[in-house]
């Protein structure tokens, strides 16, 4: 079984980011041949700082190699990196109806904020349909937010099947849950653009402070404290600590006694903990990028040769070759 997925590279990894989407991805790995990419053409659309792409990609690189990324086992590679993923986005997008991207949400919801709009916000989830159907991928592991866009991929695959004869497989999407919803430091759900992350690399001054301020309500320490379940800390506690320790702590919360600021800093500690063996892992391929750049480049010579048979395929069909 091929499963593949694209990750935008968008800067700094967070908390949400880690338990929602990275770790099931890692944890995917055994189930079958993954292809995963660093989804830099499709950041073209948003991003316009030649600098911040290079370092974001570089960033993603790192920061999945580091948390469990086995490039021996998953094919890893940049998306530009393999360039005959666009032009069978022109193969697609021939065949594509207007209305089928018209009526995606994504692009609605842009036009809608007043983005500036451009032809690739558009065709974003044609040349995602080419990501995906150039590796004959079977399962595509996404959030629930890009969930049409599979299913674009696969009304672009049928009428292309249809239209040329059997060429592409067809994708099934997997959904992530919504149950590892992480909450941000002020009780949103963690994300970047409400501000409220706390990153899982960084630098341990500035990441305390983001933990130390952590919204509480103003009740005293010795107040008991019924709702203790529902406290930011421990739940974000649940996540990063051995259970009995998160479960002492809600004990401790509930029956009066632990002031928050304890509790803060306990948390604190079992984050940095949790993260320190990526974070000498990190350190470590940070000093040697040469290895990360050669990751890269094995992972796209990979990714290429199979690309360059779909790709093949595909032309033949439709009598481009
Ligand atoms: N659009 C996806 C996102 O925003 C990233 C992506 C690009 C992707 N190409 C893909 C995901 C192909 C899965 C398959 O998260």
């Amino acid at each position: 079984m091929r499963i593949l997925s694209g990750i935008q590279p968008s800067g700094a990894l967070h908390l949400g980011n880690y338990f929602g989407m990275m770790r099931p991805a890692l944890d995917l790995q055994e189930e079958g041949e993954a292809y995963y990419f660093i989804a830099d053409y499709h950041s073209m659309t948003s991003l316009t700082d030649a600098a911040e792409r290079r370092r974001n990609s570089l960033d993603v690189a790192l920061d999945f190699l580091a948390c469990g990324l086995d490039p021996e086992r998953t094919v890893f590679f940049r998306q530009s990196d393999v360039p005959e993923v666009t032009e069978l986005t022109w193969l697609l997008g021939a065949v594509t109806p207007m209305g089928l991207l018209e009526r995606c949400h994504s692009y609605k919801d842009k036009i809608a904020r007043g983005i500036s709009f451009n032809f690739g916000l558009f065709a974003y989830p044609v040349l995602m349909a080419a990501d995906i159907l150039i590796y004959d991928s079977n399962l595509v592991p996404v959030g629930q937010d890009q969930k049409q866009h599979v299913e674009v991929t696969r009304d672009i695959a049928i009428k292309f099947n249809e239209l040329y004869g059997s060429t592409f497989v067809i994708p099934e999407p997997q959904i992530r849950e919504a149950t590892a919803r992480v909450p941000g430091t002020d009780s949103e759900k963690m994300s970047k653009s409400y501000g409220n992350t706390i990153e899982i690399f960084g630098d341990e001054k500035t990441l305390r402070k983001k933990v130390m301020s952590i919204k509480m309500d103003s009740r005293t320490p010795a107040e008991p404290k019924p709702d203790a379940d529902q406290n930011l800390a421990i739940q974000l506690l649940k996540l990063v600590a051995p259970a009995e320790v998160a479960r002492d702590s809600e004990d401790r919360l509930r029956a009066g006694g632990l002031g928050y600021g304890d509790l803060k800093k306990a948390l604190f500690d079992h984050y940095w903990e949790f993260f320190a063996a990526p974070r000498r892992r990190r350190a470590e391929l940070n000093a040697n990028l040469d290895q990360v750049h050669a990751v890269l480049r094995d992972g796209a010579a990979r990714a290429r040769a199979v690309a360059r048979t779909v790709l093949d395929r595909a032309r033949r069909n439709c009598g481009l070759a």
